[in-house]
C-alpha cells in the first residue's frame, strides 16, 4: 500500500475513502506546516493532497525523490513549482471545474458589495450610528448596465462575464493572454482589448487572472492611476497579483472609489492599512467555500490521487506530460 500525507483537514468521507486505498499520515489538528514540518511529514510518501499553504519546489522534490503525485486542492497551483515537477517527472494535479460556478458566484458578489458599499453599511448599523434617513447616505455605484471588465478570461472570468452580461446587461471588456474564440465571445458579447483599455474603459474590473512570476503586481501604482476615480477593483485571484500597498494608497486618496478583496498579499497577514479603510470589502479567500463545492473539490483531490497512484490517467492533471508515472 502506498503511503500519502494529507498536509491539512479535510472532510472525514473524503479520508475515509483515500483510507481505503492507502497508508495516510493525516494532519488532522490542521497545523499550518512550515517547510521544515511539510518536509519531515513527507518521508517515504508516494503522494500528497495539498491545499495552497503547502510550498512544493525542487528543493522538497529533490529531498524526497520517492513522491510520485501532488494533488492540490484548488484551482490555482502557484505553490507548486511545476517546471520542477516536470524536470522531474512528478505529476501535480488540480481542482478545476468543480468550482467555476461557485467561484463566479462569490465574484460576482464582492463585486455588488463594493458597488454598493454593502460592509460599510452595515458598519455603520451594527455600530449604531444609524438614526435617519439621508438622500446621499450610502450612495454607491449601479452594477447593473455598467462596463465590467475582466482581467483573466478563462473558466472562471467567463462564467462572471456571463452573469454581467446576460444577467445585469452589462457590457464586457476584458484582457487575457490569448482572445477567446469567436463562438465563446459571441454569446455575451465580450470584446478583446488590451490592458491599458480594460484599465481606462471598466467601471468594475474583477481580476481572475493566474499567479505567476509575469502577474505579480500585474495591478499597482501605475495601473491603478489609469483606472476611472469612481471604478472599483475586485480581486479574487491570488495575492500578489494586486500591490495591496499601492491599492490602499489609491483607495485612502479616492483615486478609485472601493476595493473587494478575497485574496492578500502575504494572506493570512493583511496589510493593516488595508484594514483601517472604509471602501474596502475584506473576505477571507472564500470564493469557492460552498459545501457542496468544497466536497466536490475534495473529492476530486483524492479522484487524482487515487487514480495517479494505481497508474492510470487522474482525472485532472496540471502537467500531463510527465503520464504514464514511471515507478507507480
Ligand atoms: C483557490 O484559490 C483555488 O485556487 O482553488
Amino acid at each position: 500500500m502506498h503511503r500519502i500525507l494529507v498536509a491539512r483537514a479535510l472532510y472525514p468521507e473524503t479520508l475515509a475513502r483515500l483510507r481505503q486505498h492507502f497508508e495516510v499520515d493525516y494532519n488532522g489538528d490542521d497545523i499550518v506546516f512550515s517547510p521544515r514540518e511539510l518536509s519531515q511529514r513527507l518521508q517515504g510518501k508516494a503522494g500528497a493532497l495539498t491545499t495552497g499553504s503547502e510550498r512544493i519546489d525542487a528543493s522538497v522534490l529533490d529531498a524526497h525523490p520517492q513522491l510520485r503525485v501532488v494533488a492540490n486542492m484548488a484551482v490555482g497551483y502557484n505553490n507548486l513549482d511545476i517546471a520542477a515537477f516536470d524536470a522531474r517527472g512528478v505529476l501535480a494535479t488540480n481542482t478545476p471545474d468543480v468550482l467555476t460556478e461557485t467561484t463566479a458566484d462569490f465574484g460576482f458578489a464582492l463585486m455588488m458589495a463594493t458597488a454598493r458599499r454593502m460592509a460599510e453599511s452595515e458598519h455603520f448599523l451594527r455600530a449604531g450610528q444609524w438614526t435617519k434617513w439621508r438622500y446621499d447616505m450610502f450612495a454607491g455605484s449601479d452594477v447593473h448596465g455598467a462596463t465590467l471588465g475582466i482581467l483573466g478570461m478563462g473558466r472562471i472570468g467567463q462564467a462572471i462575464a456571463r452573469r454581467g452580461a446576460l444577467g445585469f446587461g452589462m457590457p464586457v471588456i476584458y484582457h487575457n493572454r490569448s482572445r477567446l474564440p469567436a463562438d465563446q465571445e459571441g454569446p455575451i458579447g465580450a470584446r478583446y482589448v488590451d490592458k491599458a483599455t480594460l484599465l481606462r474603459e471598466a467601471d468594475h474590473l474583477v481580476l481572475v487572472l493566474p499567479y505567476s512570476a509575469g502577474s505579480h503586481h500585474a495591478i499597482g501604482a501605475a495601473e491603478l492611476a489609469q483606472m476611472k476615480p469612481t471604478a472599483t477593483l475586485t480581486n479574487i485571484a491570488r495575492g500578489g497579483i494586486v500591490d495591496d500597498a499601492a491599492l490602499a494608497r489609491a483607495l485612502s486618496e479616492r483615486r478609485i472609489s472601493a476595493a473587494g478583496l478575497d485574496v492578500f498579499e502575504g494572506e493570512p497577514a493583511v496589510n493593516p492599512a488595508l484594514l483601517d479603510l472604509p471602501n474596502v470589502v475584506l473576505t477571507p479567500h472564500i470564493a469557492s467555500a460552498t459545501e457542496r463545492t468544497r466536497r466536490a473539490m475534495a473529492d476530486l483531490a483524492a479522484d487524482n490521487l487515487i487514480a495517479a497512484l494505481a497508474g492510470s490517467r487522474p482525472p485532472t492533471p496540471v502537467n500531463p506530460g510527465v503520464l504514464p508515472l514511471a515507478g507507480v
